[in-house]
C-alpha cells in the first residue's frame, strides 16, 4: 500500500448537499476517512456564477490539500463541478479528482416514457458543461429541464428544524411544488416524466416532498452511489485505497457496530459558515454526533 494512503479524502459542497454524496462514500468505502467542507458561509454557489464558484472551489480545495493533506478530492457539488472541475483537476494533476454531474444517462436507461425531468441550480442547468452532457442523449429522450432557484437554500435552512409543520420545511414543500407544476405531468402514462433527474445534491434531502407530491410511480434519480464508486476505482488504480483495519471484517453483529462506530470517528466535517447548522445536518443526516463538526475560520 501507497503511504498516502492513510490519508483522508476530501469532500465539499457549498452547504449540506454533499452530506448525501458523503453517505454514499462511507457506504462503499468504509475504512477510508474524511474530510468534508461545508462552504456554507458563500452558498448558494447556485446563483453566484461560474468565476464566484471557481473561485470557492480553488479555495477549498487549497485548504484540504494543505490544511487536511487529502489524497483525494471528491467535488459532491454539480455547480462547482460545472464550474471548476477541469480547473481543479490540472491545479492538482497527480490527486484523484471527482466530480458530479446530473445522472441523464442513468434516467434514458431507466425511463419507460421517455420523458424524463430534470432540476438543479441555474449555474449546472446553464453551463457548458451540462449542454455537452444532453447533447450526449437528446436523441434518446425528451428531456424538461427546470432550475429550481431559491430550493437548495431553503433546503440549507430548514435542517435546523425538525418538525414537517415548520414554516421552513413548508418553503421547502412549496418550492417543490411550484418548480414540478411548472414541469409538467409525472406519471407512468405516456407523455408523462416517469423519472425525475436530482441535479444538485442538496435535493436529495427534499426527496419526500418530491416523492409526495409526484407519487411513488416516478423515480428519483440521485448520484451519489455511481460517484462513491467512482472514487473507489481511481483510488483503486493510484493504489491509494485505505487497508483494512486489523481485526476488521465482514461479519457478525458485533462487527458491524463496532464498523458503525469506526465510521463516526472517521469522519470530520467543517463549515465556513454557522457551526450549530452543521452539527444539526450531521445528527440529522448522517447520525454523526456533534463533536465531529468544526469550523473553519481560514475559509471565511
Ligand atoms: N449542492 C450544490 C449542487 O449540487 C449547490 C447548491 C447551491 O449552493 O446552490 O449543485
Amino acid at each position: 500500500m501507497h503511504a498516502a494512503a492513510a490519508a483522508p479524502i476530501g469532500v465539499f459542497d457549498s452547504g449540506i448537499g454533499g452530506l448525501s454524496v458523503l453517505q454514499a462514500l462511507q457506504a462503499e468505502l468504509p475504512h477510508e476517512r474524511f474530510v468534508y467542507v461545508a462552504d456554507s458561509a458563500h452558498a448558494p454557489y447556485g446563483e453566484r456564477g461560474d468565476a464566484f464558484v471557481a473561485e470557492r472551489t480553488h479555495a477549498v480545495a487549497d485548504f484540504l490539500v494543505s490544511q487536511h493533506r487529502i489524497k483525494a478530492l471528491v467535488v459532491a457539488c454539480n455547480t462547482a463541478t460545472a464550474a471548476a472541475i477541469h480547473e481543479a483537476r490540472s491545479r492538482y494533476p497527480d490527486m484523484p479528482v471527482v466530480g458530479i454531474e446530473p445522472a441523464l444517462k442513468p434516467a434514458v436507461a431507466h425511463s419507460r416514457t421517455g420523458r424524463i425531468g430534470v432540476i438543479g441550480t441555474q449555474g449546472t442547468l446553464g453551463s457548458a458543461k451540462f449542454a455537452a452532457l444532453l447533447a450526449t442523449v437528446q436523441d434518446q429522450a425528451q428531456f424538461v429541464i427546470q432550475a429550481c432557484k431559491g430550493l437548495a437554500y431553503a433546503i440549507e435552512m430548514s435542517t435546523m428544524q425538525a418538525a414537517a409543520s415548520d414554516p421552513t420545511h413548508t418553503e421547502v414543500h412549496r418550492l417543490c411544488a411550484q418548480y414540478t407544476e411548472a414541469m409538467g405531468d409525472f406519471g407512468k402514462d405516456p407523455g408523462q416524466m416517469d423519472t425525475l433527474v436530482l441535479g444538485c445534491t442538496h435535493y436529495v434531502f427534499a426527496t419526500e416532498d418530491l416523492q409526495r407530491l409526484l407519487g411513488p410511480e416516478v423515480t428519483l434519480l440521485s448520484t451519489g452511489e455511481p460517484v462513491a464508486r467512482q472514487t473507489r476505482r481511481l483510488l483503486e488504480a493510484a493504489g491509494l485505497l485505505a487497508s483494512t483495519p486489523a481485526g476488521q471484517g465482514i461479519g457478525d453483529g458485533k462487527e458491524h457496530t463496532q464498523a458503525m462506530l469506526q465510521h463516526a470517528q472517521r469522519t470530520q466535517l467543517l463549515t465556513s459558515g454557522d457551526l450549530a447548522a452543521l452539527q444539526a445536518a450531521a445528527l440529522r443526516w448522517l447520525q454523526l454526533p456533534a463533536k465531529q463538526c468544526a469550523l473553519a475560520l481560514e475559509l471565511r
